[in-house]
């Protein structure tokens, strides 16, 4: 049960839904019409309010600007046939949020502004839902740092912020993929676990020049020996290695992906072998050259399954099977909709209803 939240809300008197084509609008760029906001100062979380989505004043001394605390969840809001809204695994996020927050030296987001306030935000912008197949509600909630102060120290006030933005399919295609040697998204010891803003500005340049190459993302490997792989872009990765699903295990260098762990549920409902371990680039080069490297995708919010058609490392290239004979993720995908979308039953309770 999650406590009711005192919560204000100021309704738009202008909304802008029908500017849009809910079910066809590109990833992350037309906003709905309502934000929650609520404000970090002298030890305590205040009031939250709920108004209309909008641009706001702020200071270029900001400390998340400068010195980095600044995090963020993702996860996405469903409509069933019978118009009802429900959301993927939220308290997984909010959990995460705050485990992100401990890291960042932040203060935890208390259940009820985090999950009231989404609950509320929800039933205002449930016309912003899309109904389609592949059609979702991206809900971004971020926490930032917002002393007006030059001066590295962790900051004395904070903005907790949501906002949504509905969302289609996030790759239109399957994806060839760059094993990275020389850059680094994360080390033991470092926030590499936890969804800290920095983690992601940090991939760009690396990701930028594997574009350059032909790629669309990169796979990072461990900081130490870059031998092991550990995830792709904003994905966890999965392998399907002769019949056994194969992972890279968690650890403080990868993100924890609540799609990761709902795939890993599923492959373990269906009887299928898991293991969650070190995965070596040797590993899987010597799976492809001996014919048994079946699958290899990405999972994560954005993208639910993306299809990795092919492996770079070094000068060469390496094709995976074609997307047609993958049974396992493919699976896995229409499953993920199908529980999303109220089709089957959700026997395993992920999806949390907006009532
Ligand atoms: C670095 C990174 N890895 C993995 C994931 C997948 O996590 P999730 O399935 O919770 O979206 C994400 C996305 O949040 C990410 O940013």
């Amino acid at each position: 049960m999650i406590a009711k939240a005192d919560i204000k809300i100021e309704k738009t008197t202008h909304s802008r839904v029908t500017e849009y084509d809910v079910n066809n609008v590109p990833f992350g760029k037309c906003f709905s019409d309502h934000m929650l906001v609520a404000e970090y100062a002298n030890g305590q979380w205040e009031k939250a309010s709920i108004m209309p989505y909008k641009d706001v004043p702020m200071s270029y001394a900001m400390s998340a600007l400068h010195y980095g605390q600044a995090i963020f969840e993702g996860m996405k809001a469903y409509k069933n046939d019978n118009g009802e809204v429900s959301v993927f695994r939220p308290l997984e996020n909010f959990k995460r949020m705050n485990k992100s927050a401990i890291r960042m030296a932040m203060p935890e987001v208390p259940e009820e502004i985090f999950m009231g306030g989404l609950i509320e935000l929800l039933k205002l912008d449930a016309s912003w839902v899309p109904t389609s197949e592949t059609g979702s509600l991206y809900i971004r909630p971020f926490l930032i740092a917002t002393d007006e102060a030059i001066g590295v120290k962790a900051s004395d006030t904070y903005k907790f912020i949501i906002i949504t933005c509905p969302a289609g399919k996030y790759y239109s295609e399957p994806i060839k993929v760059l094993i990275e040697t020389n850059y680094i998204r994360a080390v033991e010891g470092g926030v590499g676990f936890v969804k800290a803003a920095g983690n992601y500005g940090r991939s760009l340049y690396p990701t930028r020049l594997a574009q350059q190459k032909g790629y669309q993302q990169v796979i990072w490997t461990d900081g130490k020996t870059h031998s092991f792989l550990e995830e792709s872009g904003t994905m966890n990765l999965i392998f399907l290695i002769d019949d056994t699903i194969v992972t890279p295990a968690l650890s403080d260098t990868i993100l924890a992906g609540i799609t990761r762990n709902s795939v890993l549920a599923l492959a373990k409902e269906w009887g299928m072998k898991v293991e969650e371990r070190k995965v070596s680039i040797d590993e899987v080069l010597k799976a492809h050259a001996d014919g048994i490297l079946k699958e290899a995708f990405g999972v994560g919010t954005a993208a639910t399954v993306a299809q990795i058609i092919g492996i770079g490392h070094v000068d060469n290239y390496y094709p995976l099977p074609p997307v047609e004979e993958r049974k396992f993720s493919t699976k896995v995908d229409e499953t993920l909709r199908n529980i999303r979308k109220g089709k089957i039953e959700d026997t395993l309770h992920w999806m949390f209803k907006v009532q």
